[in-house]
């Protein structure tokens, strides 16, 4: 296909940018060198044998790799989804003292299995974990199944996260794809298009670079590799094992990839809440409904501000609709912004007194009238813990 028949592709470099993989390959085909699969069948020795090397003497002494324990593998691959190994530590060590087995989870509350997530975030992986730990105890004789496609039939189970917990718990050659692997294989073949758009082709170039022999450690190298050298910023190719094989840094072109999508910027919604006081000090505070963002953690009660009103009429009438009851609403306590995945969020949090009715659940699960003492027994989204400081300062 002639070059001007190719299609450009467009993208946001990491300065908010805009450049164009026309110009980036103007050879084309040669972008691509690594990418055909007898070069690649060629050149994977090779490659497996100067990745395995530098992870012998460079890679990460992590907790979860002293282990053989399924159990342990899954909870800490869980953990480790969209979220950084610094912040995973000291949760993956509570976790397991709290929950050491797979039958200790299963026969858990759930408020403790998200108690103990609590502030950790993504909470659909906490809800899956429970119901995935009892899954493998009645249907799996309570070992985690070694069969990728009962593996990837548990919730909150995917490919790659299956390829991490079968090549490290069992050595099984199972090819993973996370964020940091997609990152060094963009550059190792210089992917010309936005990785989210060539999944199939990642995905094959994962499993024939994967090391049939030693799959366990290779996945955690690559994962190592794209976590403490090939980074998103400052790559530092100077020490990469693979700087010989890698086509972005041959053609210098290591930080412009890989490629990234265009996005829309993230919605911002304006919540009032109400922390309301009873006539006994107790607060209360309601149980979300199991489906949705932050199911089954708790909250203080309040809803989205709609146009033109103001955040007291927004906190009166939420807590009108929501649980049936009539409060004063008085002085601001707190403003907190958070930033969720897809969305920006900013509480106005208001204190109020409770004044007449009974609070029914109409849009919660639960309802409860707790002290300052019980509040920290029940799982609260991070954004509340700003929340909870500034009541008891108040108090
Ligand atoms: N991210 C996902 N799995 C990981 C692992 N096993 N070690 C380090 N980071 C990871």
């Amino acid at each position: 296909m002639g070059e001007t028949k190719k299609k450009r592709h467009r993208a946001q470099d990491s300065a908010g940018g805009t450049y164009d993989s026309k110009q980036m390959f103007p050879s084309g085909a040669s972008a691509l060198r690594v990418d055909s699969a007898t070069d690649l069948e060629k050149s994977a020795p090779a490659l497996r044998q100067a990745l395995l090397g530098w992870y012998g003497e460079q890679g990460r002494d992590l907790p979860w790799r002293r282990s053989r324990d399924p159990y342990a593998i899954w909870i800490s691959e869980i953990m480790l989804q969209q979220t950084q190994v610094k912040t995973v530590l000291p949760y993956y060590q509570r976790w397991l003292t709290t929950f050491p087995t797979v039958v200790d989870l299963a026969k858990a509350e759930q408020q403790a299995v998200l108690k103990a997530w609590e502030g950790l975030g993504y909470y659909a992986r906490a809800r899956n974990l429970h119901k995935t730990a009892q899954v493998i105890v009645e249907q799996h004789g309570g070992v985690f199944p070694k069969d990728f496609e009962a593996a990837i039939a548990l919730p909150g189970i995917g490919r790659t996260t299956a390829g991490g917990i079968l090549s490290a718990a069992y050595n099984l050659p199972v090819a993973i794809l996370d964020g940091n692997v997609k990152r060094v294989l963009a550059r190792l073949v210089a992917l010309p298009r936005p990785p989210a758009k060539a999944m199939d082709q990642l995905w094959r170039l994962s499993e024939q670079i994967l090391d049939p022999q030693q799959p366990r450690d290779f996945n955690q190298a690559i994962m190592d590799l794209g976590a403490t050298l090939c980074t998103r910023h400052r790559p530092a190719c100077l020490l990469c094992p693979w700087q010989t094989h890698c086509t972005a840094y041959r053609q210098n072109l290591q930080s412009q990839l890989p490629m990234s999508e265009t996005r829309a910027p993230l919605p911002h919604k304006h919540i009032g809440v109400a922390v309301i006081y009873g006539s006994d000090g107790r607060i209360l505070i309601d149980r979300r409904k199991q489906e949705g963002l932050l199911g089954g953690l708790w909250e203080f009660p309040g809803g989205k501000i709609e146009p033109n009103e103001t955040v007291e009429a927004c906190v009166q009438r939420e807590i009108k609709e929501e649980l049936n009851i009539e409060i004063a609403v008085n002085d601001r306590l707190i403003t907190v912004s958070h930033a969720y995945s897809h969305f920006k969020v900013t509480l106005n949090v208001f204190n109020c007194t409770h004044l007449r009715g009974e609070p029914q659940p109409i849009e919660c699960d639960e309802i409860k009238w707790v002290t300052l003492d019980e509040i920290d027994n029940y799982p609260f989204p991070k954004a509340n813990s700003q929340i909870i400081d500034a009541i008891k300062q108040r108090a």
